[in-house]
């Protein structure tokens, strides 16, 4: 019989996805190593999922983060991670993801690009391939993800305010800066 995968939100806030276990920082917290020992004991996950949390730290506390996800992945497995866009057009999506910004947003650490948030999760040991992120001339790119690998909600894809945007008809609604992030499989 193949074993159920155990595949890990972390954050999860609200979401829910079928197939993901999700969990909130009372049960998993990034800056907690001994949280993540307490929650597994001697498994690993075959795959994360973290969607809109890795800002709420700084650089230094998403560096630490990443290299203890990194260590509870199995070889071969992939965290999927999703923050706001630093290089995303529209002023009104700037200001509501603004560091210390407004309501949820209040303890935003840092706004990412592509260029700042890949090397987070390099120096742990991922090998990084971007999903969805805009460059610095503001234009959008997407690879061709699988949502059932990893559902972001706030992505072209899935976030309802896309529906124009993906149809190619208007302007990006809320978009995420995306990585698959994966823990090679050979790896020690
Ligand atoms: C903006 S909410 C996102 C919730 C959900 N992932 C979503 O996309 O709707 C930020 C989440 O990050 C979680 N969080 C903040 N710091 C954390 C940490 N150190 N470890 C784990 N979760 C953390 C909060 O508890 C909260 O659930």
């Amino acid at each position: 019989m193949t074993p159920t995968p155990l595949r890990v939100m972390i954050g999860a806030g609200e979401q829910r996805w079928d197939g993901w276990t999700p969990t909130q920082q009372t049960d998993l917290n990034l800056l907690e190593p001994a949280s993540f020992a307490a929650y597994f004991g001697n498994r690993w996950a075959d795959a994360f999922l973290c969607e809109h949390v890795w800002e709420h730290l700084t650089v230094a506390e998403g560096e630490r983060a990443a290299r203890l996800v990194y260590t509870y992945l199995k070889p071969g497995g992939r965290l999927r991670v999703a923050v706001p866009d630093g290089n995303h057009p529209d002023p009104a999506y700037q200001a509501v993801v603004a560091v210390n910004g407004p309501g949820p947003a209040h303890d935003h650490r840092v706004l990412y690009t592509l260029e700042t948030l890949t090397p987070v999760f390099t120096q742990a040991g991922f090998t990084v391939q971007p999903l969805e992120w805009w460059d610095t001339a503001h234009t959008f790119h997407h690879a061709d993800w699988d949502v059932l690998d990893g559902p972001v909600y706030r992505s072209r894809h899935l976030d309802h305010r896309n529906a124009a945007f993906r149809a190619g008809v208007g302007a990006p609604g809320f978009t995420s800066l995306i990585l698959d992030c994966r823990r090679p499989p050979a790896s020690p």
